[in-house]
């Protein structure tokens, strides 16, 4: 009977509020999200009054988004298959969350979403939903209608008095998601994965390496336990850092990636991401954890790194797997705290120094000068008998 959907107001979730109207004659809630995108909310309201919306929900959700998901996952450093930072997986399962509040307060049964039926997105969404409300009802239009081509939509938008905007009267040339973490472009002319992209028309958060300013631009983050909290000795909410460091990247170049990815679903697809902040943020935790974490914790946590990715680049944020590896994340974290300097410079983030209250490390241990803290003798029992197994191989190693 209500159905909350997740409405950006573009043009392709308005057709698809028609069409569940249309098509399940049902109520339909809007539910609307700030995640930093840089879009005005308000025509979002305007056109889902228009068409007759009753219940309309807009929430400014960025220091939400930041504080509770993107930087757990950055106290992870997950990155999936080397080099995806996770922008849109991060912020499926919030949107889900609000859906799902959503549905609770107004008395919906069930939920709808605009992802396709061939990509991540819809494993997210859904994932999310089930794990909250276990007895939801999901439509999935792009799942179900007939709608399969542009020309297609853009006769059913027309056909039902929804604004055609004049740039989306033709084919986009390719797909976004936006968020305060990262904008992502995917399909259409980036499909070819040998055609170099052009940075001009795809880049819309930061200038490309080539163009960037030739003077390196320096940046000190303070961070405490794992989380950055002021940006050259200002204090700053964390939607406000991420968005500070995004300026601040996205001036330098840095954070553009070209990948082909493996998705859930078991296509590989190419996508061109734009993480400026993010990747500073990576850069510079790395450094910070470097001199606050022991070694056996920092190594533990790098194995555990891809696991963690993969179940959030597949859907699972809210799975008690997650839980579990997120409680060993965050103790490992407590201690990760103290300064980090660097310079960003044409796409590079490039650390040139850090310090920490809980610094592990010892210049008095480390020095090539003399010292009494350490005995050099010891080292020699410490490699034979290291080396014991190995001289007891047996057989040519190596032809020798
Ligand atoms: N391929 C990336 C991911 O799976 C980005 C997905 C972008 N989503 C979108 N609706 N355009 O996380
Ligand atoms: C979509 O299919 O809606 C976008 C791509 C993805 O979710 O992987």
């Amino acid at each position: 009977k209500k159905v909350v959907l997740a409405y950006s107001g573009g043009l392709d979730t308005s057709i698809i509020l028609k069409w569940l109207q249309e098509t399940y004659g049902c109520e339909v809630v809007t539910f609307t999200a700030d995640l930093g995108q840089g879009e005005e909310l308000e025509p979002a309201r305007k056109k889902a009054e228009m068409m007759g919306i009753k219940e309309i929900f807009i929430e400014d959700v960025r220091e939400e988004f930041v504080r509770d998901y993107v930087f757990p996952m950055f106290r992870a450093n997950a990155l999936y298959e080397g080099t995806y930072l996770l922008g849109t997986s991060i912020a499926r399962p919030l949107i889900a969350k609000k859906q799902i509040e959503i549905a609770k307060q107004v008395g919906a049964d069930a939920v709808a979403h605009g992802a396709t039926g061939k990509g991540n997105d819809q494993v997210r969404f859904e994932l999310g939903y089930y794990a909250l409300k276990p007895d939801i009802k999901i439509i999935s239009p792009w799942r179900e209608w007939d709608l399969t081509s542009r020309t297609k939509l853009i006769d059913y938008a027309e056909k039902h008095q929804i604004p055609v905007p004049k740039d989306k009267r033709g084919e986009a040339p390719f797909s976004q998601d936006a968020n305060l973490l990262h904008i992502s472009s995917e399909g259409k002319v980036l499909e070819d994965p040998w055609m170099e992209p052009e940075y001009d028309n795809v880049l819309s958060r930061m200038v490309s390496p080539f163009d960037a300013p030739d003077k390196p631009e320096e940046v000190l983050i303070e961070f405490e336990k794992g989380d950055p909290v002021a940006i050259n000795g200002e204090r700053l909410t964390p939607a406000a850092l991420l968005t500070k460091l995004n300026e601040m990247g996205g001036r330098n170049g840095v954070g553009c990636i070209d990948i082909v990815e493996n998705r859930f679903i078991g296509m590989k697809s190419r996508g061109i991401y734009e993480t400026p902040g993010g990747t500073v943020l990576f850069h510079a935790r790395r450094a910070m954890e470097s001199i606050t974490l022991d070694r056996g914790t920092m190594h533990m946590k790098d194995e555990l790194m891809p696991r963690y990715a993969e179940l959030l680049y597949n859907g699972f944020w809210f799975a008690p797997e997650r839980e579990m590896l997120q409680a060993a994340i965050d103790k490992a974290n407590e201690m990760v705290s103290g300064t980090v300097r660097l310079k960003l410079y044409k796409g590079n983030v490039i650390i040139t120094g850090r310090k920490s209250e809980n610094s592990l490390y010892s210049e008095a241990m480390v020095t090539f000068e003399e010292d009494d803290v350490y005995d050099q003798r010891d080292a020699e029992g410490f490699i034979k008998l290291n080396a014991l197994r190995l001289r007891l191989r047996k057989g040519p190693i190596d032809g020798v």
